[in-house]
C-alpha cells in the first residue's frame, strides 16, 4: 500500500525481527495507569498502545499493573523536571515513564516511542528532558473562509462551517503530532485576523477544537483583530485606554474563558501592514498590550504582541523600524505581555541576521517567530529542511551580556531570567492528505517541535530522527537524506540569494525572482530598494555611512559584520554596498563570486536529485515519486533565479562571467 504520508513521523512500521523487537517485548506487556487517570493520562496510555503495538506486532493491553515486564505510568512530583518534564527508567523489571503532570507523561509516552522508532534498544533505558521554552506555538495563518495566508498545502484544516458539531477526525490526529514533539499551544487564524473569531457564533467553533486538544496538553489561542470593539461591539472607538473599550474586552474575555476554560491567550498584529492599532487612537503598542493583558484579569492567558511593524518610507531602512518603535518601550509592558518578533528584521528571508530586539530588550519576554510555512523558501515545491535556519538564529551571539548571550538564551528566559518564554512557528499545515504538500516539509513542522522543546539539539539529528521515523530505517539511505536534507537551505540561498542578497522575489505571490522590481505599491517592497545594484557595486550598505543599523546591535556584532573584511560573507550585502571588484576572503571579486554562488547553487540541485535516486529502493515508491518530481520543478526553477538574477545584476555590473561558467540558458 503506498504511503500517503497521513501518518507523518507516527508511522510506526513494525520493528524488524531482530533482537530489538524481542528486547522490546519484554518489557511491553502491558501498559499500567492508576485507575483515576485523567483523559490527559488516558491518552498517554492510548498513544503508547497504538504505538507499541503497530511496532511490536501484538496486543499491549491498558490497565492495571501485573508483575512484571509492563510499562507504568505515573504522575508524581520531581522538582528538577519543571512542569513538563518527563523520565522514562526501568524500575523492578518494568519500565516507568513519570512526570510531575499528565502532560509530563504523555510527553514521555512519544519519547519512549520515539526511541523505539530510532532503532534503540529498552534495555537499561534511562531518559529524562524537559522544556527549555514554556509556550510553544503552532501560529495558523488559516481564515475562516478556508484559505490559509501564504499555505502551500491546500486549505485550512479547520472546517469552520461544519463546527461545532462535527468534529473531523483530522482534529485528533493533528493533535496527537503535535503532543508527540511538545507542540503545547495552537493559534488557529490569521494574524490579519477576522473579527468574526471573536463573536459567540465561533467562539462555540474554538470550544470544539480545544476539547480535542485539550487531552494533548495542547491549548487554543486566537489571533485577534484589534478594532474588535468597534466592528463587533458597536463602540464608537476602539481606544485602549477609552473605559467602554476596556469594559468591553474584559466582558469579551469572560465569555472566552465561560467557552474555553483553558484558552491560552493572543496574538496581535497591530499598526503593521494596515491592520488597526493603538497608534490609530495615539497610543503605543505597550499601551495596546497592556489594555489586553489586564482585561484577561484573573486569567490564565498571555498576550503576544507582533513586533513585526515598518513604515513605508523609500528614503529609511525598514531594518530598523521595528526596534525603533519597540525597543523604547522596553519595561513599560504589563507581566502577561510577550512581544513577537521574527527571526530576522525584514521578513523570513532565506537567510537573514538575527532581529536586532534579540538581546536588547532585557526586561519584556521575547517570543522567536520563525516560518515554517516556505513563503520566501520556495513554497511547497522546493525541498529546504529549516532546521538549520532556525538554529543559525537561535546560536547568534547578541552579546547582551558578553560572550554567549545567544538568542536561544534571551528567548528561553534564561538570559534575563524571564518567568515566561515563548517561541512560534508559522504553520505549514494544509488539508493536503500528506498536510505539508511537499512530504520533506513535514521535516519543518517536526524540527520546530523538537527545538521549541529544545534547542540545543543540533539539526543534524533531529533530521534524523524524522527520517528513521519517516522515511526509511535503511541506515545507507537514512545517512543519504539526512545529509541531502542539511544541506538543502545553503544550496537554496546560493541559487536564489546569495552573500546577503534579500527581498528580491517576485512580488504579491513572493515566488520566483524579480531583481529589477521598482515600482511597488509601498517603496520598501521593491527590489531595488534592497539590493542596490549600481554601476559602482552591490548590496545595501547599514553601516555608518550608510543607514547605520548595524549601530541596533552590540558593539562586538557591530564590529564584526562592520568591517569588509571580518564580514561573514552570507551576511555581506546585508551590511555593505560592494564594488563589483573588491577582492573577497574567497580570492574572487564580488561578481565572481557571487556569480559562482549561483551556478553552484543551481547545480547543487542536480546533486539533490541524484541522491535522492540514490534512495529510491529504501523509500515508499509513491512517496519517492513524488520528491523526484518535486525535484525536477526545483531544477528548473533553480535555473529559472540563476539566470534571472546573474542576466539583471550583469546589465547593471556590465562585466563578463567568470572562466568557465556557461552562458545563462
Ligand atoms: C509577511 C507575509 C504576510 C503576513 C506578514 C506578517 O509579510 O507576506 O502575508 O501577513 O508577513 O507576518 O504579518
Amino acid at each position: 500500500l503506498a504511503d500517503d504520508g497521513y501518518r507523518l513521523w507516527l508511522k510506526y512500521d513494525q520493528l524488524p525481527e531482530a533482537s530489538q523487537r524481542k528486547a522490546a517485548l519484554r518489557n511491553a506487556r502491558f501498559i499500567a495507569v492508576p485507575a483515576n487517570a485523567s483523559a490527559t493520562l488516558q491518552t498517554a496510555a492510548r498513544e503508547l498502545q497504538k504505538g507499541l503495538q503497530a511496532l511490536l506486532g501484538q496486543a499491549v493491553p491498558v490497565g492495571e499493573a501485573r508483575g512484571k515486564g509492563g510499562i507504568l505510568l505515573t504522575v508524581a512530583p520531581d522538582p528538577a523536571l519543571g512542569r513538563e518534564g518527563y523520565r522514562v527508567t526501568t524500575q523492578d523489571g518494568n519500565i516507568r515513564i513519570s512526570g510531575p503532570t499528565d502532560a509530563g507523561v504523555l510527553y514521555g509516552s512519544f519519547a519512549l516511542l520515539r526511541h523505539l522508532q530510532t532503532g534503540q534498544s529498552l534495555a537499561g533505558i534511562n531518559l529524562s528532558s524537559q522544556p527549555k521554552i514554556q509556550y510553544r506555538l503552532l501560529n495558523h495563518w488559516d481564515n475562516p473562509n478556508g484559505t490559509v495566508e501564504r499555505g502551500y498545502a491546500g486549505s485550512s484544516i479547520w472546517k469552520w462551517q461544519e463546527l461545532p458539531e462535527v468534529l473531523d477526525p483530522r482534529y485528533q490526529d493533528y493533535a496527537r503530532a503535535n503532543a508527540s514533539i511538545g507542540i503545547n499551544g495552537v493559534v488557529l487564524n490569521n494574524v490579519n485576523a477576522s473579527p468574526r473569531l471573536l463573536t459567540a457564533e465561533y467562539l462555540r467553533k474554538v470550544a470544539a477544537l480545544a476539547g480535542v486538544m485539550r487531552p494533548y496538553g495542547i491549548r487554543v489561542y486566537l489571533s485577534v483583530f484589534w478594532a474588535a470593539p468597534k466592528v463587533l461591539g458597536g463602540l464608537p472607538t476602539s481606544d485602549p485606554l477609552d473605559p467602554q473599550v476596556k469594559r468591553w474586552w474584559a466582558a469579551k474575555m469572560d465569555e472566552i474563558y465561560r467557552a474555553v476554560p483553558d484558552f491560552g491567550g493572543f496574538v496581535v498584529k497591530a499598526n503593521s501592514e494596515g491592520e488597526p492599532g493603538p497608534q490609530d487612537y495615539g497610543r503605543n503598542h505597550a499601551q495596546g498590550a497592556n489594555m489586553l493583558a489586564e482585561a484577561l484579569g484573573q486569567h490564565d492567558g498571555i498576550v503576544m504582541w507582533r513586533a513585526f511593524v515598518y513604515k513605508a518610507d523609500g528614503s529609511g531602512d525598514r531594518f530598523k523600524e521595528a526596534y525603533q518603535e519597540f525597543q523604547p518601550l522596553d519595561g513599560q509592558f504589563n507581566p502577561k505581555v510577550l512581544v513577537q518578533v521574527k527571526n530576522g528584521p525584514i521578513d523570513f528571508q532565506a537567510r537573514e541576521p538575527f532581529h536586532p530586539l534579540f538581546g536588547k530588550m532585557p526586561r519584556t519576554p521575547l517570543v522567536l517567530e520563525v516560518q515554517l510555512t516556505q513563503e520566501y523558501l520556495g513554497f511547497a515545491t522546493h525541498l529546504v529542511y529549516l532546521a538549520p535556519l532556525i538554529k543559525e538564529c537561535l546560536e547568534a551571539d547578541t552579546h547582551a551580556k558578553g560572550l554567549g548571550s545567544t538568542v536561544a538564551k534571551v528567548v528561553d528566559g534564561s538570559l534575563d531570567q524571564h518567568r515566561i518564554s515563548g517561541i512560534a512557528g508559522v504553520a505549514n499545515i494544509g488539508a493536503d492528505r500528506n498536510w505539508t504538500g511537499h512530504p520533506m516539509g513535514q521535516a519543518n513542522w517536526y524540527a520546530f517541535g523538537r527545538l521549541a522543546w529544545d534547542h540545543t539539539l543540533p539539526a543534524k539529528a533531529i533530521a534524523q530522527e524524522w527520517t528513521q521515523m519517516t522515511l526509511t530505517q535503511e541506515p545507507k539511505a537514512a545517512a543519504t537524506i539526512v545529509a541531502l536534507l542539511e544541506q538543502s537551505r545553503s544550496i537554496y540561498v546560493r541559487y536564489t540569494t546569495p552573500m546577503g542578497l534579500h527581498h528580491i522575489m517576485g512580488q504579491t505571490l513572493h515566488y520566483g525572482p524579480e531583481p529589477w522590481l521598482a515600482k511597488s505599491a509601498r517603496p520598501d517592497w521593491t527590489a531595488v530598494y534592497y539590493h542596490r545594484a549600481d554601476a559602482e557595486g552591490l548590496g545595501f550598505d547599514r553601516t555608518a555611512q550608510g543607514s547605520n543599523a548595524l549601530s541596533l546591535y552590540y558593539p562586538p556584532v557591530q564590529q564584526q559584520w562592520g568591517t569588509l573584511a571580518t564580514c561573514p560573507l552570507n551576511y555581506l550585502l546585508w551590511f555593505h554596498h560592494v564594488p563589483w571588484d573588491y577582492k573577497l576572503s574567497t580570492g574572487r571579486t564580488l561578481w565572481n563570486e557571487l556569480t559562482t554562488r549561483y551556478y553552484t547553487g543551481a547545480d547543487s540541485v542536480q546533486w539533490m536529485q541524484r541522491q535522492w535516486a540514490q534512495v529510491q529502493p529504501a523509500v515508499d515508491p509513491a512517496l519517492h515519486a513524488d520528491v523526484t518530481a518535486r525535484l525536477l520543478v526545483q531544477q528548473r526553477e533553480a535555473l529559472w533565479w540563476r539566470d534571472a538574477c546573474v542576466l539583471y545584476f550583469q546589465s547593471i555590473a556590465r562585466l563578463p562571467l567568470p572562466p568557465g561558467l556557461p552562458p545563462p540558458t
